[in-house]
């Protein structure tokens, strides 16, 4: 598990192969297993794949805040989403809950071959009204998925700069921290 989440990076780019729904049936039944604060578990899931809602979904979601030259084009969109709404009646926040379960669908779709991109930049009321959703649902996050057309790499953190880059072959390079940058052992030494 370790090394698949090391391995793991957020791919924008898709082949045009279809998901089979046991795969997105397996992402979501993960995310309902995930812990949940004080178990209350608010959320619900709105699974995507067919042709046309893809092709209306794409249009209300922003991609690659920091390089608006890398969108993914039609023929790169993601072959599924899967959209964390928050059933308000349940709770009025969601806490942390949508996030480890956006966690587990991403895990579960890269242990299945997929790429996948957690989207929180998202046209919520043009998305609501694609997907009929009621009133007392607010959309938190929505997961794209997809077979990898592209494989971003992890990179070192140079001055400080957190913002994901190209190379000359555009592969995608996203920083990370060290370690000993952002740990402590048992008390916090400045
Ligand atoms: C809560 C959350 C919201 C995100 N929203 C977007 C988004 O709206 N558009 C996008 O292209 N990527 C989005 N991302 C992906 C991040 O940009 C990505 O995780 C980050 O650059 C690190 O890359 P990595 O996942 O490959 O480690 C989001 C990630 C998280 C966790």
């Amino acid at each position: 598990m370790y090394r698949k989440i090391i391995k793991r990076r957020t791919v924008r780019k898709y082949k045009q192969r279809d998901v089979s729904k046991e795969i997105l049936v397996k992402c979501v039944d993960a995310a309902r297993m995930s812990p949940s604060g004080a178990n209350l578990q608010p959320l619900k899931y709105v699974i995507i794949d067919e042709e046309e809602l893809l092709k209306k979904v794409f249009t209300t979601l922003r991609w690659a805040g920091y390089l608006p030259n890398y969108q993914p084009s039609i023929e790169e969109m993601p072959r599924a989403y899967i959209v964390i709404l928050l059933d308000q009646k349940v709770a009025n926040s969601c806490g942390h809950d949508a996030g480890i379960a956006a966690m587990s669908i991403s895990m579960v779709a890269y242990d299945e071959g997929l790429g996948s991109c957690i989207l929180g930049a998202i046209e919520r009321e043009q998305l609501g009204k694609i997907l009929n959703i009621p009133e007392k649902l607010k959309i938190v996050l929505v997961i794209a998925l997809g077979y990898p057309a592209e494989e971003p790499v992890p990179d070192k953190m140079k001055n400080g700069d957190q913002k994901y880059w190209l190379d000359e072959k555009r592969i995608l390079h996203v920083p990370k921290k060290k370690f000993e940058n952002i740990v402590n052992w048992n008390v916090f030494s400045p």
